[in-house]
């Protein structure tokens, strides 16, 4: 099979990794760990849906402060509350918008609704990318210049990669689009697998490494690995699918697994610590 091939618009994407058992094991886990992001992404969305699309909608934005935020609102500052208010309207479109995008009945069904939700998602992924730089650089919105410079890598990775699955989509290159849409959505997860990462981390390792002003080594680390991690185990996904070496796709099956378990220990912690008290 020629992976540059192009496809008529209504025809679903092959399925590499269909036809013996290391491939079948290599599905099951990426369904698995579809579902554990999907669940765990849902578990944010509840959050943002229920604590800020109320406040900010009411009007009612001192109330933001209620949660632990770096800013927040600042009392004074329009811009600043502004944007923050957009931000967190817009991150429950990008969440709910990526978790349909990849459900294969809905690509497959309702090719219209893909498309047009696909649009959305990556005009919605470039207005968080640019608003948070502002945020980050603009409203001087960090704690430490590593974490700043960190979700900053986060934003230009986003913006470059909803380029280029837009520029594959629109030349109809679609086993590419498919790759870079993924490596999207790896990069647009980012925030929430930080969250997800931090509360993992914390119930596993009792919070070593994590510093009082998010100085530690483990903070250091997270604020690239929030991108890095998850980029670099989509990349091992989509080789192992191209490339369909047995030893691979058991090997990266095994990888989702573990993936499974942490996403499910960190999604719980967030709902539970960072998310579910403020509601
Ligand atoms: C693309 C997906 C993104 C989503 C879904 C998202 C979501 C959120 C949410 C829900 C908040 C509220 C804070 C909270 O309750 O935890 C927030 C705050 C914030 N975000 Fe994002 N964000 C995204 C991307 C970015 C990017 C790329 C940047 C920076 C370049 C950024 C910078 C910020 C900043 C500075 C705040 C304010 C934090 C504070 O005051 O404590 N975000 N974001």
């Amino acid at each position: 099979m020629n992976q540059a091939s192009t496809f008529p618009r209504e025809t679903p994407l092959p399925d590499l990794c269909a036809g013996n058992r290391s491939r079948r094991w290599l599905n099951r886990a990426a369904q698995g760990c579809f579902a554990a992001i999907g669940i765990g992404q849902l578990l944010f969305l509840t959050f943002i849906l229920a604590f800020y699309y109320p406040t900010t909608l009411r009007g009612d934005w001192a109330e933001w402060n209620r949660k632990p935020l770096i800013d927040g609102f600042r009392e004074g500052d329009f811009t600043g509350n502004l944007f923050f208010a957009a931000h967190v309207i817009l991150a429950a479109v990008i969440t709910a918008g990526g978790l349909m995008q990849l459900v294969p009945a809905i690509r497959n069904r309702v090719p219209t609704f893909h498309r047009w939700n696909g649009r959305i998602y990556m005009m919605t992924a470039a207005t968080l990318a640019v608003g948070g730089l502002w945020l980050v650089w603009g409203r001087g919105t960090y704690v430490t210049v590593v974490g700043a410079v960190g979700i900053s890598a986060n934003a230009l990775a986003i913006l470059a990669f909803a380029g280029l699955s837009w520029r594959s989509s629109r030349a109809r290159r679609f086993v590419q689009h498919r790759r870079w849409a993924l490596r999207l959505f790896a990069v647009v997860s980012a925030v929430w697998f930080m969250r997800v990462g931090y509360m993992a981390w914390a119930i596993a390792a009792g919070g070593a490494g994590i510093g009082k002003s998010m100085d530690g080594p483990f903070d250091f680390f997270i604020a690239f690995g929030n991108s890095l991690v998850p980029l670099a185990i989509t990349e091992a996904y989509i080789q192992a699918q191209a490339r369909q070496h047995e030893l691979a796709c058991y090997g990266v099956a095994a990888l989702l697994v573990i993936c499974v378990l942490v996403i499910a220990v960190g999604s719980v912690g967030a709902w539970l610590m960072m998310w579910s008290p403020y509601l």
